[in-house]
C-alpha cells in the first residue's frame, strides 16, 4: 500500500493554505508579493500576523496528519505518506505544481515520525530564527538536521528517503541560498524583508 499512502500524503500536502488563507482573509494572493512563496514567512509580508500563524500551523498540521493517518492504516508506509505530503506542498496540482518550500510541512512530518526528530527540528528552526532573524536560514538548518537526527536516534532505514527530502527542500531554497551567500537575504521584521 505504499502508493496509496503516497497519494494520501500528497493530497494533504497539496492543500495550499497560504493561498487559501490570504484570499479568504482579504490579503490578496500571497504569490504576488515578496518572494512569491506560499509559506508563512511570505504571508507575514502581507502584514497579517494571524494569517501567517494560521498558515504555519496548518502547513505543519497537514504533514502531521498525513503521517498519523498512515501510521494507523499501514505503519510501515508512514514515511512514504510524509514524503507525499512534502511533495504535495512543493508541487501541488492545484497550483500547476508551483508550490512552497516545505519547511513547515517537514516539521509536521518529522514530529509525527519521531517526536524527538521534531523537537530537534523545532529547536533549531526557532533558535536560528530568533538569533539570526532569517527565516530561510532557520528552515535550512532544521531540514538538514532531519536525516542526521533520524540516523542518530536509531532510524537508519529512513536515511535515504529523508536525505532525498532534505535535498529537495534545499533545492526549493536555491534562490534563498544564493541570497544568503551574498548577504542579501532579508531579515524578518526589517523593512528590507521583501525578497525578490
Ligand atoms: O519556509 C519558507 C522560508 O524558508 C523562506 O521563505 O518567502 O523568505 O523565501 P521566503
Amino acid at each position: 500500500m505504499p502508493m496509496m499512502m503516497l497519494a494520501v500524503g500528497y493530497l494533504f500536502g497539496s492543500i495550499p493554505f497560504g493561498v487559501i488563507l490570504t484570499r479568504l482573509g482579504g490579503a490578496g494572493d500571497v504569490r504576488a508579493i515578496g518572494s512569491g512563496n506560499i509559506g508563512a514567512t511570505n504571508v507575514l509580508r502581507t502584514g497579517r500576523k494571524g494569517l501567517a500563524a494560521g498558515t504555519l500551523i496548518l502547513d505543519m498540521a497537514k504533514g502531521l496528519a498525513a503521517v498519523w493517518i498512515a501510521q494507523s492504516i499501514s505503519p510501515d508506509d508512514a514515511i512514504i505518506a510524509g514524503a507525499g505530503a512534502i511533495l504535495g506542498h512543493l508541487y501541488p496540482i492545484w497550483l500547476k505544481f508551483h508550490g512552497g518550500k516545505g519547511v513547515a510541512t517537514y516539521m509536521g512530518v518529522a514530529l509525527a515520525l519521531d517526536w524527538r526528530i521534531g523537537a530537534i527540528y523545532a529547536l533549531l528552526w526557532i533558535g536560528v530564527i530568533v538569533i539570526g532573524r532569517i527565516s530561510s536560514l532557520g528552515g535550512l538548518v532544521a531540514a538538514v538536521s532531519v536525516p542526521v537526527a533520524a540516523w542518530a536516534l536509531g532510524h537508519p532505514y529512513w536515511l535515504p528517503l529523508l536525505s532525498a527530502l532534505t535535498l529537495l527542500v534545499l533545492w526549493r531554497h536555491k534562490e534563498n541560498i544564493g541570497r544568503l551567500l551574498s548577504g542579501r537575504e532579508p531579515r524578518i521584521g526589517k523593512g528590507s524583508d521583501a525578497a525578490d
